[in-house]
């Protein structure tokens, strides 16, 4: 089968590699029909989380179940699937308490594992024409229709983009009327813009500096604030109080909620051709009003192998803990515990209320990956969330 596969920075092939078959009882072989490139897989493509040569890189996939393992009981040959990024087997202890990111058996001795990604428990990745999924009554989540229907890049975002848009949401404790920042308008940041307005935010601010992107934040009822026109806490604040800030609040003109969905590698607002791995946690402690919360969905890394401006190379940061302190912060974050939400997502996409498939801007054929990963780590064509077909 074709799969791509990771080689070293800068350099993914598409190779032709052995069909999984079942290794374990428990095991599901699926036949993928659409995968999806992350801003995860840029991180490893541009040699800032290194995997091993030859490991078949994607965590977002569904497709068609081929083959079930003899201790499968929930799952079937025939049924249309999506499987979560991170894999969990959904008995350990973590799985029971729904942290199923940190799950006990999926990588023996360690916490979490995931399909196709650096340090994750070497599990084959979905950008291929098949996959191996372990532990498949829990990792295999049933979706109705047929393959490639209307809602394929829909249920496709129930992988992982989606879900972390609720997570992020989740991280930041956000209720609804809450006033809100997304920092990065990234895949993951536009669906937590589409996640915090379903749950009923009232006013929901989306700070990035690529056009297209903040157009899309915009469509989706979010403010757009370009960081590149001017400082974005100072954009957000002057709108606040341009829009009427209640008499005796004028302390509070920030926001109640800020979510990171960028990470470490946060480009520098005074020059964003360099990174900055500070920069978006600093703005966010700015922006955040007394007693209010942050929530980072975007990556932060152990160890950075290719640290920019001198720092984060142990993954230390410089965060102004004061600030925080003496605001009251609340801060939650970490990867996200998929199996919490996919199906209340499936079932939201199920309902129509929420179309997560309209942030895909390109489909390509699996064969030409290469192009993709290219094109989505230079941010040309408009280009915001890349599908691949087998
Ligand atoms: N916690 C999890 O489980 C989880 C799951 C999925 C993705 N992620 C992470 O979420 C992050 C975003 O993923 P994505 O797919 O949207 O990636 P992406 O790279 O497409 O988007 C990142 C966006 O951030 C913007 N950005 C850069 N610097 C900025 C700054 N200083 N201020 C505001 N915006 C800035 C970029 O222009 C870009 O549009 C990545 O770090 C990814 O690894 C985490
Ligand atoms: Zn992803
Ligand atoms: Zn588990």
């Amino acid at each position: 089968m074709k799969a791509v596969v990771y080689h070293a920075p800068y350099e993914v092939r598409v190779e032709e590699v052995a069909i999984p078959r079942i290794q374990d009882p428990a095991d599901a072989v699926v036949r993928l029909t659409s995968s999806a490139l992350c801003g995860s897989d840029l991180h490893m493509y541009q040699g800032r989380i290194v995997p091993e040569p030859g490991l078949i890189l994607g965590h977002e996939g569904m497709g068609v179940i081929e083959e079930v393992g003899s201790s499968v009981r929930l799952r079937k040959k025939g049924e249309r699937v999506v499987m979560p990024a991170h894999l969990f087997c959904g008995v350990c202890v973590k799985c029971a308490e729904g942290i199923t990111a940190e799950c006990l058996t999926m990588r023996p001795g360690k916490v979490g594992a995931a399909f196709g990604y650096a340090g994750e428990g070497h599990y084959p990745g979905m950008q291929a024409e098949w996959v191996r999924v372990p532990y498949a009554d829990a990792n295999c989540v049933p979706l109705p229709g047929t393959p490639g229907d209307d809602q394929e890049d829909d249920f496709l975002m129930l992988a992982d983009a989606l879900v972390s848009g609720w997570h992020a949401a989740d991280l930041a404790r956000v209720q609804g009327t809450s006033t809100v920042a997304v920092f990065g308008a990234g895949p993951i940041g536009l669906l937590t813009v589409m996640s915090l307005l379903m749950r009923g935010a009232g006013l929901v601010f989306s700070v990035d500096y690529i056009v297209e992107r903040l157009g899309l934040a915009q469509e989706l009822g979010a403010i757009p604030v370009n960081f590149q026109a001017s400082d974005p806490v100072d954009q957000i604040r002057e709108y606040r109080k341009q829009h009427g800030i209640p008499p005796g609040e004028g302390s509070l003109d920030g926001v109640d909620a800020a979510i990171d969905a960028v990470g470490f590698q946060a480009l520098d607002r005074s020059d964003p051709t360099v990174e900055n791995p500070n920069q978006v946690i600093q703005d966010m402690a700015r922006l955040v009003n007394p007693g209010g919360t942050l929530g980072i969905i975007g990556v932060y890394v152990k160890k950075d192998p290719r640290p920019t401006a001198g720092e984060g190379a142990d993954g230390s940061l410089r965060v102004p803990w004061g600030q925080l302190f003496s605001k009251d912060v609340t801060i939650g974050m970490g990867r996200t515990n998929d199996r919490q939400y996919t199906r209340r997502m499936r079932d939201l996409v199920m309902s129509g209320r929420v179309h997560p498939g309209r942030i895909v801007t390109h489909h390509i054929p699996l064969e030409a990956a290469p192009d993709g990963y290219r094109l989505f780590a230079k941010r040309t064509d408009g280009v915001i969330k890349v599908v691949f077909h087998p």
